[in-house]
């Protein structure tokens, strides 16, 4: 398995490109089975969970080609309403599927996602929608079946926003008949993405970005060819890591509007940020102060740059609190952080940041993508040399990191370089 190993205390210094945004491009790719026409993706990043999504859809019965520039998505031929096990187990996302299957073939199996690094991760607010717009649902031999001759449009209100949810819903709705009403919907810019898409596939669907989405079904979709949104977490990350080794970036492709909370919540620590229309600039290595974190729905602190920011708390003067409000387990990273140095204590949701940490390489190992964007963001910092191990985690969600982080000069190789994403890509 691949490994980093990276020499720290380098500021990095340049500019770097983020990539398409990997929540926003499963969800599409998932999307597409929803015409018998082919679509096109463009600025797809080439990452795991994008080759694992296009195994889906090819167990599924549709044509995938993926490549640097486009993903064709080619769903005409005859298709199964099975989603396995083996991939589902590999990327929770693939029950992105179950909403289209269901609106194109009147049926779905998907295997049961189970529990996964950060958390049990339930599917019930994708179901319980399902069964309002007339799904019956019931399980066997841990897969979920769920069938409809017709769905129909109703009003869902969501006890809470789930973004997959959300997803699952407004595709199972574009094609259903009358009217569907989501209710305390997630508001993420994945889902505005996702509605754009489904639009220009020929969907009617209004008030996506708010808390309340319409959506009027259509009698079918045809295919369509998008540009997917950048990557707003690796935006964060490429920010945080100027940040921390008190560097000079400038973060281009992004859009600053996806990251006021988080931009506001390192300017208060003390990172110089610029914003413009479609990059940032970042300059760290100023005194860092103290503040308090709560994880929270789009448009709230990401839960996805909760781990990474904690590396930049660790050098701030002062004790921060960080209250992770979306996901049950998602501190499992903290051990491998102290093993760097960092003195950080948890209970429950919550996390004490002790600061003026002085990172010192070690050995250390990803536990989820996040943790491992974390302890590279550490081990960029460190003195010495830190290993970072499993990170097969991070190649599921980064594209090229260590190639971009190289870019910045950073000190950083991948070793056992055997299994390389780029020799995966079909
Ligand atoms: N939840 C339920 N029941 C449901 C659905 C969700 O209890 O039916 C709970 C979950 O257990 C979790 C919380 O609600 O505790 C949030 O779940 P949500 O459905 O919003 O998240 P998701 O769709 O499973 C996506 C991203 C995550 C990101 C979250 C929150 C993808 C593929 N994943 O997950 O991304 O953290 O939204 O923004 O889009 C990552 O990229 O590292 C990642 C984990």
């Amino acid at each position: 398995m691949d490994k980093y190993v990276i020499t720290g205390g380098i500021p990095l210094v340049g500019t770097v490109r983020v990539s398409g945004a990997k929540n926003s491009a499963l969800k599409l790719m998932a999307a597409s089975l929803l015409s018998s026409e082919k679509t096109v993706l463009h600025n797809v990043p080439l990452i795991r969970d994008v080759l694992t999504m296009g195994e889906v859809l090819r167990e599924i019965g549709a044509r995938v080609t993926i490549s640097p520039d486009r993903v064709e998505i080619d769903p005409g031929g005859e298709l199964s309403p099975t989603a396995p096990y083996e991939l589902v187990r590999r990327m929770r996302a693939s029950i992105l599927v179950m909403g289209p299957l269901l609106a194109r073939l009147g049926r779905a199996r998907v295997a049961m996602p189970g529990g996964c690094n950060i958390g049990p991760r339930h599917i019930n607010y994708h179901l319980s929608g399902l069964e309002k717009l007339g799904a019956k649902i019931n399980a066997d031999h841990g897969f979920i079946n769920v069938a409809a001759r017709n769905l129909t449009g109703d009003i869902i209100n969501l006890e809470y926003p789930s973004m997959g949810a959300t997803e699952n819903l407004i595709m199972a709705a574009s094609t259903a008949r009358g009217r569907t009403v989501i209710e305390s919907a997630a508001r993420e810019p994945e889902i505005i993405d996702l509605a754009k898409f489904l639009t220009s596939m020929g969907a009617r669907i209004n008030g996506a970005g708010t808390d309340t989405i319409v959506i009027d079904g259509v009698e079918s979709l045809s295919g369509a060819t998008h540009t997917v949104i950048p990557d707003r977490v690796e935006a964060g990350t490429f920010m945080l890591a100027a940040a921390v080794t008190g560097g000079d970036v400038e973060v281009t492709g992004a859009n600053p509007l996806h990251l006021e909370i988080f931009t506001s919540k390192i300017r208060a620590i003390g990172v110089d940020v610029k914003e413009y229309d479609h990059h940032v600039r970042v300059k760290g290595g100023g005194e860092y102060f103290s503040t308090d974190i709560a994880t929270l729905p789009f448009p709230g602190f990401p839960t996805d740059l909760q781990a990474p920011v904690m590396v930049l708390l660790s050098l701030a003067g002062g004790h921060s609190i960080v209250t992770e409000n979306v996901f049950e387990n998602r501190f499992s990273f903290v051990e491998e952080l102290n093993r760097l140095g960092a003195c950080i204590r948890t209970s429950g949701h919550h996390a004490v940041v002790h600061g003026n940490t002085r990172f010192e390489g070690a050995i250390v190992e990803a536990t989820d993508l996040r943790a491992g964007a974390a302890l590279v963001l550490a081990g960029l910092c460190a003195s010495g040399v830190t290993e970072v191990r499993h990170i097969q985690h991070i190649d599921r969600g980064y594209e090229d990191l260590e190639f971009k982080l190289k870019g910045l000069g950073a000190d950083i190789e991948r070793v056992d370089t055997a299994d390389r994403i780029s020799t995966a890509v079909t």
